[in-house]
């Protein structure tokens, strides 16, 4: 590749700037506003493309002739999908447009966490535009509880399986960074059981038109189940008259079909 075209693919994102849009359903049941961060709508469907994009940027030259090499031998290349500090960096994007859209820090952030990517890219981005007070609270479902169960040890803890339905959380065990994150930043760890990650599916359904993966539905399901409200009561969450924004982190890995069977699977009605 001549050197222009590889600094014009440097230069440009691979993800977009997705809308930061009040949500009057989930304000009403959470009673504060709330902003949803359609990071379902990236061209890839889910927040990854901007860490990974990130990275394959950052490493483009050398990758690309490495590429070159590898595709004419083995024909692969490995990028880990939430365990390296590009990948953080890229998704610490999303924080930048945070800032762009809201001006002042939101009351708490809610995401999902997998193997930990979003957790440490969202931990950075804070860092980076000033906002270290702003508390995280990271979602998981029970049977991809790596992150809760690694805090609650003290240490990295790998799951003998994954056996929730969330598919897209199941990483065994966390990135070491997590750890560190919960130094830096003050993040509020919790675990909801897969019928209500997918009853939240189907609610945010039926109240945004949008079909969103379980994963998803569980950081959703830090509104529609309460979770908010209650670390609110315990006083573990101060939100004062703040709003908080929940990262609608990706909607790939389901369908209809699935969400339908899903729900007759976990008894929801
Ligand atoms: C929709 C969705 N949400 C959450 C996650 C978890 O992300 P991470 O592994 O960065 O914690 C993933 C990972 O693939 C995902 O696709």
């Amino acid at each position: 590749m001549e050197g222009a075209s590889a600094e014009r693919v440097r230069v440009e994102p691979f993800h977009r700037v997705t809308p930061l849009l009040e949500s009057w359903a989930l304000s009403r049941v959470a009673g504060m506003p709330v902003f949803l961060k359609y990071e379902n709508v990236q061209p890839a469907g889910s927040f990854k493309i901007r860490g990974i994009g990130h990275f394959c940027q950052q490493v483009w030259d050398e990758a690309n002739t490495r590429a070159q090499e590898l595709a004419t031998r083995d024909g692969w290349v490995n990028v880990s999908p939430f365990d390296h500090p590009l990948i953080w960096e890229g998704h610490a994007s999303l924080v930048r447009e945070l800032r762009e859209s809201l001006g002042t820090p939101p009351g708490a952030v809610v995401l999902s966490v997998g193997g930990g990517g979003l957790l440490a890219g969202v931990t950075a981005g804070l860092l980076e535009v000033g906002w270290p007070q702003v508390p995280i609270v990271a979602m998981e479902t029970r049977g991809a509880h790596s992150f809760n169960a690694a805090l609650q040890a003290g240490r990295l803890v790998t799951l003998p399986d994954i056996t929730s339905v969330a598919r897209s959380l199941g990483a065994k065990t966390v990135a070491a960074r997590t750890l560190e994150c919960a130094k830096e930043c003050e993040i509020l760890s919790e675990v909801v059981e897969d019928r209500e990650a997918v009853s939240a599916v189907q609610r945010f359904l039926d109240d945004e038109r949008m079909l969103v993966e379980p994963a998803c539905g569980a950081a959703l399901a830090a509104v529609y189940s309460g979770i908010l409200g209650r670390l609110q009561a315990e006083g573990r969450l101060r939100l004062a008259h703040a709003s908080i924004v929940v990262i609608v982190c990706g909607g790939n890995n389901i369908s209809n079909q699935q969400l339908q069977e899903l729900k007759t699977q976990l008894g929801c009605s």
